[in-house]
């Protein structure tokens, strides 16, 4: 079983998701093979849309950014609570675009993953260093502080929390990371990991995944799915992945 997320960003409006998400649903129908488990993240103004296409079928969906607390004067925010009593299953939490755009800091993803623990969704926890981190051999520091940060002191059980690698150099550049590498950051963060839970946790990868690269994360056994961003927003693009991940 293998995980295959579409992050839609701030890609697609109301109506592209939708329609999308109908031909994703209208795909999972026809297949008898159950080895992925599927999750759409649109934005927050299609959610409830998206919910209701996806309403009876494989197809889970989650939100891409949320408040830490429930309610209250927050003027512009969402809260994971508000987001699991709309159906959300899985909420993507300190994505790199929120910390190097929003400036998101790792208490803040800290919070966030408490909230929506507390709220009974599954926080996908992003982690990852910038280029100039990786090429002054600041990998691990940088992973380990972002993962002290999120997972220190939580109390989960399997598959609670989902970590995703996504290397900031990566998304959306094209330059994906090498499928050796992944497996080498995986196989370290899977390590790291046991100094905080015994629980599985599963490991995405995510960074210029698309239909033709899919298949060399898949095929690792330290990559437990993928988080798919720019090629998972086109209908064509995503049903080629779609198609490539089930084989
Ligand atoms: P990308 O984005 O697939 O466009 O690189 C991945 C992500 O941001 O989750």
């Amino acid at each position: 079983m293998k995980y295959l997320f579409a992050n839609w960003k701030m890609y697609l409006g109301v109506k592209e998701s939708v329609a999308l998400a109908k031909t994703i649903v209208a795909m999972t129908r026809k297949i008898q093979k159950n080895n992925l488990r599927l999750a759409l993240f649109p934005t927050s103004l299609a959610f409830t849309d998206v919910v209701s296409v996806c309403k009876g079928s494989r197809v889970a969906v989650g939100g891409q950014n949320c408040a830490w607390t429930p309610a209250g004067a927050y003027t512009g925010a969402v809260s994971a609570q508000m987001f699991r009593d709309a159906g959300a299953a899985y909420m993507i939490v300190g994505h790199s675009e929120r910390r190097h755009i929003f400036g998101e800091r790792d208490s803040d993803v800290r919070k966030k993953i408490d909230a929506c623990l507390s709220a009974g969704i599954i926080p996908i926890i992003c982690i990852g260093e910038t280029r100039e981190e990786r090429e002054n051999g600041k990998r691990q520091y940088r992973l380990k502080k972002q993962l002290m940060s999120a997972c220190q002191g939580l109390d989960v059980k399997d598959n609670e929390i989902i970590i995703a690698y996504e290397p900031v150099w990566a998304i959306g550049t094209g330059d994906a990371c090498a499928p050796a590498d992944t497996d080498d950051v995986h196989g370290w963060i899977a390590h790291e990991l046991r100094s905080y839970t015994s629980a599985q946790v599963p490991i995405l990868y995510g960074g210029s995944v698309d239909a033709e690269n899919v298949h060399n994360y898949l095929a690792l056994g330290t990559v437990h799915g993928l988080l798919v961003g720019t090629a998972s927003t086109k209908k064509e693009s995503l049903a080629a992945i779609f198609r490539a991940a089930r084989v």
